[in-house]
């Protein structure tokens, strides 16, 4: 782990490649991907970058959408971006590993930048906005999805559920974590402003969820994930109460993810 990421240069996690597999076949990641490409508004004929591509869907889903476009999918991980080529389907898209913080990318060099969930987890994200908006061309379009952690709820569950998921989580980020998970979405705003980018507009997005089972492509809640991620022992408790839940039909859990968009 370096200290200016929650992720290694080159490891990529098993757990984290099936997470993000099994997150994009989630209907509320198609839906709100489906809303932030809405918003970022980018035409076909140019350079777009997506930073933190992960296993690269999106990128490969903006070169079918757009096919007179170069898409390019950048990560730290090199294992990431093995797996993102691997699954590489023929169209314009080109995998590069690169670290947001040093986008290696002359000025103005895009059409439009994009990044989905990256910036929860960096340590400095003005710095890797500030990088995203200098790659941009004058007149290009930048959009940022992120998550809101700080806005899961919660309902069907015993009172005192929610403090005791909050110390759960301090407990895990505390042993597990360099970076706190700040309640990033809401900020995406106040990043785009600060760098300069301007017609900033945020929506945020809650996605609800009444099945354990749906709400587990998004949210680390099964016993092998808490594993995976290294929660504490305690948490089982936790997980026993939201599997009660769902057993009895009561089951309710609700989280905001927030697109920003702004124009260089
Ligand atoms: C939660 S994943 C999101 C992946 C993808 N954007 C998606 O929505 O499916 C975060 C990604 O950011 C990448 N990442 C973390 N720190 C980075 C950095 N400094 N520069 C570039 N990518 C980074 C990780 O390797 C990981 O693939």
């Amino acid at each position: 782990m370096t200290s200016d990421s929650n992720f290694s240069g080159t490891a990529q996690p098993a757990h984290l490649r099936d997470y993000l597999t099994t997150a994009a076949g989630s209907s509320s990641i198609r839906w709100i991907r489906a809303a932030a490409l809405g918003m970022w508004e980018v035409g076909d004929g140019g350079r777009l970058l997506d930073v933190g591509a992960g296993n690269g869907e999106v990128a490969r889903e903006l070169a079918g959408l757009l096919p007179g476009t170069e898409v390019t999918a950048l990560d730290h991980s090199a294992e990431a971006i093995a797996n993102a080529s691997g699954l590489h389907d023929g169209s314009r898209v080109k995998y590069e590993v690169g670290n947001a913080y040093e986008l290696p990318y002359p000025d103005g060099h895009f059409d439009g930048v994009r990044s989905e969930r990256v910036l929860q987890h960096l340590a400095d994200p003005d710095r890797a906005v500030a990088e995203m908006a200098r790659v941009l061309r004058p007149g290009g379009r930048i959009c940022l999805i992120d998550t809101d952690w700080d806005s899961l709820q919660f309902d069907g569950t015993p009172e005192g559920f929610h403090e005791r998921g909050v110390a759960l989580r301090r407990e895990w980020l505390a042993q597990t974590r360099t970076v706190d998970i700040p309640p990033s979405g809401r900020t995406l705003r106040r990043r785009l402003v600060t760098a300069g980018l301007t017609g900033v507009r945020t929506e945020p997005v809650t996605m609800v969820f009444t099945d354990l089972t749906e709400a587990r492509q998004i949210m680390p809640f099964s016993r092998e994930m808490f594993a995976a991620i290294g929660m504490p022992d305690s948490a089982a408790g936790w997980l026993g109460d939201l599997e009660t839940a769902d057993a009895d039909g009561t089951f309710l859990v609700a989280l905001t993810m927030w697109i920003a968009v702004g124009t260089r």
